[in-house]
């Protein structure tokens, strides 16, 4: 594969945004949210652009970015993998299941495809342990996943969305 694709920021897109907020207390947030909202992460541009216009320093606002789990400072994959190494999960084989998807798709936790097509996530217990080992392709959950059955989904879902198996 070759390096990772270009992408372009409208920064734009944030202007709606700004004027909805604009003069109001308390906005970091829900700002952070609804830029994540559209460009599917935190891009730098935007940030420094939110910087500018809710007159806060980059410091705080890469504190308030980190401190949630719910912000992405990376742009992610089309499709997320969650794929749970709690410790039932572990047992039942998920370090198997890692060690497939590095070898199909060149990733591990936290990284995502040069086509930005997959992010793999690591999660810990997702209270399903009797399904173990459990993973989650976008919203879809499985249970007793098997390496097979899920590099054919994955490849199913990344290849032909409309295709489900
Ligand atoms: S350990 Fe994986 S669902 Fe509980």
């Amino acid at each position: 594969m070759c390096g990772k694709l270009d992408e372009a920021v409208d920064i734009a897109l944030m202007e709606p945004v700004f004027d909805k907020y604009s003069g109001r207390k308390g906005t970091l947030i829900p700002v952070l949210q609804q830029a994540q909202a559209l460009y599917g992460y935190l891009p730098r541009p935007v940030l420094d652009r939110i910087s500018t216009r809710l007159r806060i320093p980059m410091s705080r606002i890469y504190g308030v970015a980190t401190f949630y789990s719910q912000f992405y400072l990376e742009r992610r994959g089309r499709h997320v993998l969650k794929v749970c190494d709690g410790t039932a999960c572990h047992v039942k084989g998920t370090p198997a299941l890692l060690n497939a998807i590095r070898e199909q798709h060149g990733i591990g936790p936290g990284q995502t495809t040069e086509d930005y097509e997959l992010t793999l996530e690591v999660v810990y217990c997702i209270g399903s342990c009797a399904l173990a080992p459990v993973a989650v392709l976008d919203s879809e959950v499985m249970g007793q996943v098997r390496r097979e059955n899920l590099l054919a989904k994955i490849k199913n879902r990344t290849v032909n969305p409309a295709v489900e198996q």
